[in-house]
């Protein structure tokens, strides 16, 4: 049994961006996040509000935010990994935000520089604040199918973060197979003692493709009931902090199962597909899409 309707939640012009090393003009990011307000996704993650000296890439945060076409049939959620953050957002107009937690000590070290304990107590300020101004707030758990420092992650770890973020109050908790690694086995593996702590309809999937496996994963979460999928226009991606992660699952090719498969999503993949050929052009690269590159020939 598969959902009839999956949400799509794209995430090309945050987790997309970061790690590129030239500066994207501001313009460009703007454009970007303009022709996907054009294809009916109805989540489009823009930003994030974290330290310039870390992520100079996301420095433009507000300029980004301020100057975007906001389409009323979307929602644009930026990261906020702290108070500083969420205050900085809110002040440029986000209407949603996310926190970004781990299942691994070593990487919640090395990617907001703290414990995992740590940041429970920034994000519980975070959401707490958050729910006074009822601006929602989703969260995230790298790690979620393995670390690039720890190796493999037990799915109980996992289980029990994704539990603290949800009881905290985020509205949804997206499993970061940061690196792509995992197999449909690891997905099937850690969902299971996920789902026993939090329900389907509260959880995401965000898949990176490092090893080929993103979309025989998602379409495993898919089988057991998930039915929100981050991805990335042209597959772009990779985390700053997470050394050989490649790009997040392209959004194409996202699409192009889901809807070969009857489900629907509300997105137009040629538009999607448009967006990628204008982003790849300014980067100069070619897209990691493969429906995009199938497309391109024909
Ligand atoms: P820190 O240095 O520990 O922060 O950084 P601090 O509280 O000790 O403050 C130090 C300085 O930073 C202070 O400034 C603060 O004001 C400033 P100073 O007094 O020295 O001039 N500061 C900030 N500035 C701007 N924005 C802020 C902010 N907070 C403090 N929000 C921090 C902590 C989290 C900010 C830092 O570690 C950071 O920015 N890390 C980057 C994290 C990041 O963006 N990682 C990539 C995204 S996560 C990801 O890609 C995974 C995901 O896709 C899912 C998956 O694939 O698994 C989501
Ligand atoms: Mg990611």
């Amino acid at each position: 049994e598969y959902p009839e309707y999956v949400k799509m939640i794209e995430v090309g012009p945050r987790d997309g961006l970061q790690n590129e090393k030239e500066m994207v003009p501001t313009r460009v990011k703007i454009q970007l996040i303009n022709m996907l307000s054009e294809t009916g996704l109805p989540v489009i993650e823009a930003t994030s509000f974290v330290s310039s000296k870390w992520v100079p890439q996301m420095a433009d945060h507000t300029e980004v935010l301020q100057a975007i076409h906001r389409s009323s049939h979307a929602r644009y959620p930026v990261l906020t990994p702290n108070m500083h953050g969420f205050q900085d957002a809110v002040a440029a107009g986000a209407t949603e935000v996310a926190v970004f937690g781990s299942a691994s000590e070593t990487f919640s070290q090395k990617n907001i520089n703290c414990s995992i304990d740590d940041s429970m107590l920034k994000f519980e300020e975070v959401i707490c604040t958050a729910k006074q101004q009822q601006i929602p707030v989703r969260g995230y758990v790298s790690c979620a199918l393995g670390c690039p420092y720890e190796g493999p992650i037990e799915p109980t770890k996992v289980a029990e973060v994704v539990k603290r973020l949800y009881e905290l109050g985020c509205y949804e908790v997206s499993l970061g197979d940061t690196i792509g690694v995992g197999t449909p086995g690891s997905m099937a593996k850690m969902l299971h003692y996920v789902m026993e702590e939090v329900p389907s309809s509260a959880l995401a999937v965000h898949c990176h493709d490092t090893y080929g496996q993103a979309l025989a994963n998602i379409l495993t979460a898919l089988q057991m009931g998930i039915c929100a999928v981050d991805s990335s226009v042209a597959g772009l991606g990779g985390c700053p902090y997470a050394q050989g992660a490649s790009g997040n699952v392209s959004t194409e090719d996202v699409l192009y199962m889901l809807h070969g498969m009857g489900i629907k999503t509300g997105v137009d993949l040629s538009k999607v597909i448009e967006a990628g050929d204008f982003i790849c052009k300014a980067l100069n690269r070619k897209t990691n899409s493969k429906v995009a590159q199938a497309r391109s020939k024909s």
